[in-house]
């Protein structure tokens, strides 16, 4: 074999393991950091103030937009500044120790410290409105939030979990009015038929399951 050619040849094996080392080292990094990213399904995030969705949701009928007040209209679903707590505990509770980190957020202007109960990567994209205005509820991706006293995960949010549904949706729909109901009432005549129309505005199989969808 002429010589050049064999070196050249080498070096693109070299580069080939190169290549391959980084990817795997890359997805292990990947793997490695996910898994401490959040809680494990079904158990509950210590938070400042034990924020309960089952009486505020639940028992008290407080609609999910009067506090993830962006869900509808971006990606971010939005977490309740203590302005909107407060339109309620100026009132109630106000005494209440529990209720001293809002006081002390309201006081000084900085936003609540929730911790995360939801965390996909930085390479994943992700959107609320794009799903909330086309018909999949909440409930799909969080469970009965109302009947939770402090909220966890329902989801996996694995990449298999998002395929499965973008690769056959249609048992996942419901009339976009609908998406906030918490127990999910059956669907009547109407309701099959604004799904169906909301087959027909679907994106098409190929982009529901293209990488560039949710890596981009
Ligand atoms: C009265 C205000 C209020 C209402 C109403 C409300 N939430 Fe929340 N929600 C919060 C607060 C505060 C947090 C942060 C504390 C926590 O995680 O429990 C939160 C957290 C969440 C989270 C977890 C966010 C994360 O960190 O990943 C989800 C999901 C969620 N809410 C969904 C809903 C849904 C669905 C509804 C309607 C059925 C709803 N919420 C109604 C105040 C509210
Ligand atoms: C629409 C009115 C309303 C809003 C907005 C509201 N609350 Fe409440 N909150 C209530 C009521 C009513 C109760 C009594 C709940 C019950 O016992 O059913 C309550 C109770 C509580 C309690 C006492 C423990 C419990 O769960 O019963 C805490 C803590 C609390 N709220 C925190 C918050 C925080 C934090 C926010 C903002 C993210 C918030 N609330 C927003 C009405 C509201
Ligand atoms: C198709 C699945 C899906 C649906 C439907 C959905 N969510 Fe989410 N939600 C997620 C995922 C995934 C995250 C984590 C997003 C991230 O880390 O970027 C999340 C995060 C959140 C958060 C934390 C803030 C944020 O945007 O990251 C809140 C609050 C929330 N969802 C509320 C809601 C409410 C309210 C509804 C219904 C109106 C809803 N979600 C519908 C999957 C969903
Ligand atoms: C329960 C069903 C369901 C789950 C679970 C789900 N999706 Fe979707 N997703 C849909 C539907 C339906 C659409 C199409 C909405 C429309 O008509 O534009 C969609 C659309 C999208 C879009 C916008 C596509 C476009 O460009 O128009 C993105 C991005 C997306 N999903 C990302 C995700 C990610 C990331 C996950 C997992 C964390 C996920 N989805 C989980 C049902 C789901
Ligand atoms: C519907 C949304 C969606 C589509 C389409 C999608 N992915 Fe993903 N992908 C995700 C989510 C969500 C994660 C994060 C999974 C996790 O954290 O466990 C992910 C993670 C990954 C990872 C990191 C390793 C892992 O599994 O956690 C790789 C690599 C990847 N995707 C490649 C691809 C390729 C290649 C395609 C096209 C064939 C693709 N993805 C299409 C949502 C999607």
């Amino acid at each position: 074999m002429d010589p050049v050619f064999r070196r050249r040849a080498e070096l693109g094996v070299k580069l080939a393991f190169l290549t391959l080392a980084m990817t795997v080292l890359t997805m292990l990094a990947l793997l490695i950091w996910r898994a401490r990213s959040y809680e494990p399904i079904g158990e509950t995030v210590a938070q400042p103030i034990p924020f309960s969705h089952k009486h505020h949701v639940g028992d008290d009928g407080v609609d999910c937009r009067y506090c993830h007040t962006t869900v509808e209209k971006s990606a971010f679903a939005g977490m309740p500044s203590s302005a909107i707590c407060l339109s309620c505990h100026s009132q109630l509770y106000t005494d209440q120790a529990l209720l001293a980190p809002l006081h002390e957020s309201s006081k000084k202007g900085l936003p609540i410290a929730w911790r995360r109960v939801h965390q996909l990567p930085d390479f994943v994209y992700f959107n609320h409105s794009a799903h909330v205005n086309h018909g999949v509820a909440c409930v799909e991706c969080h469970g009965r939030l109302d009947q939770m006293p402090l909220t966890w995960r329902s989801a996996p949010l694995q990449m298999q979990w998002c395929l499965a549904c973008h690769a056959n949706p249609t048992p996942h729909l419901r009339p976009p009015q609908k998406v906030f109901e918490m127990p999910p009432d059956a669907l009547e005549n109407s309701d099959v038929q604004a799904v169906a129309r909301l087959l027909q505005r679907l994106p098409d199989q190929r982009r529901m399951t293209d990488c560039s969808t949710c890596h981009r």
